[in-house]
């Protein structure tokens, strides 16, 4: 039993932690601990003590207790109007035109399973409990459900707000967040998961002094700020200490604040963005908020993200592809943007194969007079001129070389040089007073509407029903505009959500992919529906240490599309090794986004063969235990991941200095007393790189830039030293000491020319 409650005291425990609340003389809803797990016993220890209140603290009942002041109470939730002037989780203007609310404890009961939602996606329930707690409004009929859905494996509790208006009057919510939770502070670090287009999901560490942090968004979750957030108690590390991790399963507007009080309570408050919401709410109404799922972990940040990734592989993502590794594609994004036809596509898609690539997928162009992104978006039609043969012919073609089928869609936006807007300009979302604003060429469809529901559920049903499609790419490239208020967003959601369960619900076998001008939609809410999401449009392999690490905090490997492009990278002018491409895109599903014939034959070769190492590796990489390695460099970035008895590591030096000192490579969570053979994945060297240093100092004795050199760089390679051992769980956790990195004094066969950018990749196997 996860769930028991006893003498008005609430203890929801999972393998690792335990939250408990209780019911005051009051009725409020006092925490009394969420860490690490508690054998079940007294309570008094836990209690807050209030003998004395401060001078300036406004007293609930001062007859009843003069010591009893809601500002100075750890609670799990609050109202307003009532003496705690902390971040409020709800704002209601009542029937009374007051704003002044107090919820008190009514009844509570516990159900098997998470109670199903109405309009908004949410996790798998099956095996967990929920608690739902039912409060009152003091005054009026205005009931709240607070739920707890216990996930006890997993280590997580989620919960959601359920506001019933059962008054005789109209309620209107400013504010209603999905939860409410106080802690006591422990010289917390904020960190969230902040950015732009291209450098998504940079960590963000701010401490938490007196006063708010609000991580929000006001165009749905957005790249600027993802819904994630985690507080790191003072010391904790990657492995060691308190942190706890919060997220919801909503991509609208999200709002999580957290704020430290004078009294030293920290309140985190996470749900819809109250910006511009506004939501009537009439008598028998019910209003639900999005799910939001907690963690927490004594494991460090580590042990929080581990609960996490469990968390959503088991029970956000779905359908046939929750434990399937992800396919190796080739997009034809960055190799073509829109000029292809069926002819250059199935030569890439064949130049693909040969590399080892199991699915092609064809990006933005397809249809209408989609030749630049001015054009033809809306239009289901395909575009013959590229495509004689259809989407359909296309398809089989695709499949006879034996490899899947995928196709990109960006099914929320229409351009106005389309069929569609010419005929339905009023399905566009537009202010009728205002001259609209678009945002890549383009204006957002108004999901709220019916018609438009189904016009994008029959065209993408039809295609998806009739071309034998593996994969689609759900694409969303603007940021809204010209909204009404925060409620019609909200709408959107609904409507959004409605569509992608029609669509996808049905067709469990296809991976669905999100995508927004890159990760501009990474949530939980859109996990639900797309197995992996594309994490951003920059495929820079130093830059993707940023964005897949600063992801791994909060999402598995198993869900960032990660793909390996040309260098120089498009977004960054960086040149980057090919095996740094690919050892970083490892963690990931792992994909291509460049044609095979821009790469040397050499290069063809080695990705040929690392595609084939790969598919020995994948199911680690994507769905092992993954942790982030301290290295104690900044410069050096160190991932693991584990399964059964295969880990990998892949380890990268974004900027070296001169006289390298010798790595020391420890291995984490081995067991100390077995023994294991740890390999280096061979990583090449090609010789065109080297300058003049091919005369000195590396054994090929070329001169640098002459012609000879030139085609020698086309076709040979050296390898790199690859290291490789036998030893116990013990001596690789306290560290292997790799051989020398290049440092100017000569070649040896036995080190590592090690540059700038440069990655290790190493395979530990169990005996
Ligand atoms: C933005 C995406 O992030 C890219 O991968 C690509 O699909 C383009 N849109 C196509 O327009």
């Amino acid at each position: 039993m996860s769930i028991q409650v006893s003498d008005g005291v609430f203890r929801l425990d999972t393998a690792e932690s335990s939250y408990w609340f209780r019911t005051t003389a009051f009725g409020h809803l006092e925490q009394l601990h969420y860490g690490t797990r508690l054998p079940a016993g007294e309570i008094e220890s836990l209690r807050h003590k209030h003998e004395l209140t401060h001078g300036s603290a406004v007293l609930y009942d001062e007859q009843a207790d003069p010591s009893y002041c809601l500002e100075e109470l750890p609670l799990e939730w609050s109202g307003v109007g009532k003496g705690d002037f902390r971040v409020t989780p709800i704002e209601l203007k009542l029937p009374d035109g007051s704003f002044t609310c107090d919820f008190v404890y009514d009844s509570y009961r516990i159900e098997t399973g998470a109670p199903k939602m109405h309009t908004l996606p949410q996790s798998t329930g099956e095996g967990a409990e929920t608690l739902i707690v039912t409060l009152r409004d003091k005054a009026f009929a205005v009931y709240l459900d607070l739920l707890y859905t216990v996930y006890a494996e997993e280590n997580v509790i989620a919960r959601r707000a359920v506001l019933r208006n059962e008054s005789e009057g109209t309620l209107l919510i400013k504010k209603l967040m999905s939860y409410s939770i106080d802690l006591p502070d422990r010289g917390y670090t904020v960190v969230t998961l902040s950015g732009g287009w291209i450098r998504e999901a940079q960590v963000i560490e701010r401490p938490l002094k007196t006063g708010a942090i609000v991580n929000e968004s006001t165009s749905f979750s957005q790249h600027r700020n993802n819904p994630a957030l985690a507080l790191v108690s003072r010391g904790a590390t990657e492995d060691t200490g308190l942190v706890y991790g919060f997220n919801l399963v909503y991509g609208g507007n999200h709002q999580t604040a957290a704020e430290l009080s004078p009294v030293g309570l920290v309140r985190i408050t996470g749900g819809i963005n109250p910006y511009c919401f506004l939501w009537e709410l009439q008598p028998g109404e019910v209003f639900e908020t999005p799910e939001a799922v907690l963690t927490v972990s004594t494991r460090g940040k580590n042990g929080m993200s581990q609960n996490f990734h469990r968390f959503v592989q088991k029970r956000i993502v779905r359908g046939d592809w929750q434990t399937k590794e992800r396919p190796i594609l080739i997009n034809n994004w960055e190799a073509n943007f829109f000029q292809f036809r069926q002819n250059s596509l199935l030569r890439l898609a064949k130049r693909g194969k040969r590399l080892g690539c199991e699915l092609f997928v064809l990006d933005d162009g397809w249809f209408g007079a989609r030749n630049t992104d001015s054009a033809g978006l809306g239009d289901y039609t395909v575009n013959r001129k590229k495509l004689p043969e259809g989407l359909e012919g296309l398809g089989k073609k695709v499949n006879a070389l034996g490899m899947q089928f995928g196709l990109w869609f960006e099914p929320e936006n229409v351009n106005d040089d389309s069929d569609l807007y010419r005929a339905h300009p009023d399905w566009a979302i537009v202010r009728p007073n205002r001259k609209p604003s678009l945002g890549r060429h383009q204006k957002m469809l108004n999901l709220t509407l019916p018609a438009v529901r189904d016009y994008i559920v029959e065209n993408m049903t039809h295609i998806l029903d009739t071309c034998p499609i593996a994969y689609v790419k759900w694409d969303m490239n603007r940021k809204v505009s010209d909204f009404e208020d925060g409620a019609f967003l909200h709408r959107y959601m609904i409507g959004y959500y409605e569509v992608l369960t029609r669509i996808f619900g049905p067709r469990p076998q296809i991976l669905l992919e999100g995508c927004a001008s890159g990760g501009g939609r990474f949530d939980l809410g859109h996990l639900c529906f797309a197995q992996q999401i594309w994490s951003s449009d920059d495929t820079d392999p130093i830059e993707r240490l940023k964005i897949q690490g600063g992801l791994s905090l909060f999402y598995p490997v198993s869900t960032m599309g990660a793909h390996v492009s040309m260098a120089p990278h498009q977004q960054t002018l960086r040149n980057t090794p090919l095996f740094t491409r690919f050892a970083v895109a490892a963690f990931g599903a792992f994909g291509l986004e460049l044609d095979p014939m821009d790469l040397k034959p050499i290069e063809r070769k080695v990705l040929t063969a690392l595609l084939s190492e790969y598919r020995t590796i994948r199911r680690t990489c994507q769905f092992g235990t993954f942790s982030r390695v301290e290295t104690g460099d900044p410069h050096i970035v160190q991932w693991q991941a584990q399964t059964g008895k295969q880990t990998v590591v892949m380890r990268c030096k974004t900027l070296v200095p001169a006289a390298q000192p010798n790595d020391l490579l420890t291995v984490t969570g081995l067991d100390p007393d077995k023994t294991y053979t740890l390999r280096q994945v061979k990583s090449p060297l090609l010789v065109g790189g080297f300058g003049t240093l091919l005369k000195h100092i590396l054994p090929v004795k070329l001169r640098a830039y002459s012609h000879l050199l030139l085609a020698a760089d086309k076709r040979l390679k050296m390898d790199d030293y690859a290291e490789s051992y036998r030893a116990s769980g013990a001596q690789l956790g306290t560290g292997v000491r790799l051989h020398r990195s290049f440092i100017g004094t000569g070649y040896s066969d036995k080190m590592h020319m090690q540059g700038d950018f440069s990655a290790m990749l190493f395979v530990i196997t169990e005996d």
